[in-house]
């Protein structure tokens, strides 16, 4: 009988991927098989983010938690970008981990579990022409690796010092898992790094091609059996005139762009190390609009950065006014060790931040009121994805619009024509039309 594995995966969708390779290499390597149930794991996995503080701090009860619900003998390990940052810090804080294994060290999974104790969260870790078991959570969606760590160093954020220097994946790697993945029935790639659009800056061989993001992506088109291409997450520094063609060109591209403002003003742009200003943002986001007018933009905000005025936050609320983006993650800003901006003087009050944070919030709702209206009777192109548990088939329109439907399991991975009905804020609903 094989050994079962619990794993819970936090973060982002680059934890979904390395927690995907890992059940893969446990499974082809340690013949372990995921078991929803902790009480009946020999193996118990946590992959952990370190982006804001609270994560981190449930970390800890989460394991004590873990520790009582567990088998005997069974072993806990923790993984991902917390166990990069605290390293051995975590065996001091819980000594009944046994393992401890940074986001850059997913190839030594198998070496771990053969061990009591195992620590390895080398950020310099070259793994970006390993090749790695294969196992994807979703078979109609296949998320694919374009490269490994950030150059990048925004001073709020941690990601440079859990997951190293970026380091671009050979493009002959990327597009053989495109092949093999839509040869397994994956119709949609979604390429992911946290600076995607940077991609070719770096190889690990010296003898790869010259190649930037936009010839990889015409490269990943021409997959056959490639339908629809996603990533995540490009950098608004990166986006010139040949990416943004490329964007809008390629009919295998989705209409939906992540553009990470984090802040409407140059200023606080400037001090957070961005690289760009409102006004670029602004300029590169209103040609896409021009440019292709069914594209659904969305973003990413902090509120209460280091020095953020009353006059900062009125430049991030005009160009969310300006931009109207269909979607926003926003976040209160939360002092991370190693950075930069942890040590900055002028942190701004808590209460001011959650008190901006609403009101961004509050503002983004009536935006996407207005947007739902103009959706009731449009109709979109829908790949269904998945079969929710109260039996409605839900799939994401080419811009990123979720839609759902009252379906059958059969339409699981089929593109359809849905007429929108009942347009709501976070969700679509509609009817096929044959
Ligand atoms: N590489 C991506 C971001 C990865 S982190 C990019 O550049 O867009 C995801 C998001 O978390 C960031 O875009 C930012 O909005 C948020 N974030 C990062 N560090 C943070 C911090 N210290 N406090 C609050 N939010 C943070
Ligand atoms: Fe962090 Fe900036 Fe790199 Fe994104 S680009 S991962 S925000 S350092
Ligand atoms: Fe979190 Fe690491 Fe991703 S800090 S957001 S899991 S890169």
């Amino acid at each position: 009988m094989s050994k079962k594995l619990y794993i819970e995966t936090l973060g982002c969708a680059m934890n979904t991927r390395d927690s995907e390779h890992m059940i893969a290499e446990l499974h082809d390597k340690e013949d372990y098989d995921v078991t929803p149930n902790i009480d009946e794991a020999d193996l118990i996995l946590i992959n952990t983010c370190s982006v804001r503080e609270k994560p981190v701090s449930k970390l800890f009860s989460e394991i004590g938690v873990f520790n009582k619900k567990k088998k005997e003998g069974a072993k806990i390990g923790v993984c991902g970008c917390t166990a990069s940052h605290l390293g051995d810090e975590v065996f001091k804080r819980a000594p009944e981990v046994n393992f401890v294994l940074g986001a850059r060290n997913v190839s030594k999974i198998t070496q771990a579990v053969r061990k009591d104790k195992f620590i390895s969260t080398d950020i310099d870790y070259d793994e970006s022409a390993y090749a790695f078991s294969e196992f994807r959570n979703n078979p109609y969606k296949a998320f694919i690796n374009i490269s490994i760590g950030c150059d990048k160093k925004c001073t709020y954020c941690i990601v440079p010092h859990t997951r190293g220097e970026e380091i671009s994946i050979p493009a002959d790697l990327i597009v053989n898992e495109a092949r093999k993945a839509a040869q397994n029935g994956a119709k949609e790639i979604f390429l992911l790094g946290q600076n995607v659009n940077n991609y070719g800056r770096r190889f690990s061989m010296s003898t790869h091609e010259k190649m930037d993001f936009s010839d990889l992506l015409n490269r990943v088109s021409e997959v056959e059996g490639v339908e629809r291409i996603r990533f995540t997450s490009p950098h608004p520094l990166h986006m010139d005139d040949k990416f943004l063609e490329t964007f809008v060109n390629n009919p295998k591209v989705c209409k939906s762009m992540h553009m990470p403002l984090q802040s409407g003003s140059t200023s606080l742009l400037e001090k957070m190390k961005r690289g760009y200003t409102k006004e670029w943002f602004l300029n590169r986001a209103l040609k896409l609009r021009a440019l292709c007018p069914d594209v659904s933009i969305s973003t990413d905000i902090i509120v209460g950065f280091p020095g953020e005025s009353e006059a900062d936050f009125q430049d991030t609320l005009d160009v969310m006014e300006q931009v109207k983006f269909e979607q926003i993650f926003s976040f209160k800003y939360s002092p991370r060790p190693l950075t930069k901006a942890a040590e900055f003087t002028d942190q701004v009050e808590s209460e001011v931040a959650s008190k901006r944070l609403q009101i961004l919030q509050d503002k983004q709702e009536k935006i996407l009121d207005e947007i739902s209206k103009t959706r009731l009777n449009k109709e979109y192109m829908v790949y269904f994805e998945e079969l929710r548990s109260n039996g409605m088939l839900a799939g994401k329109s080419d811009n990123n619009a979720l839609v759902q439907i009252k379906g059958k399991e059969e339409w699981l991975g089929k593109t359809m024509r849905i007429k929108i009905t009942n347009p709501k804020r976070l969700s679509l609903y509609g009817e096929v039309v044959f």
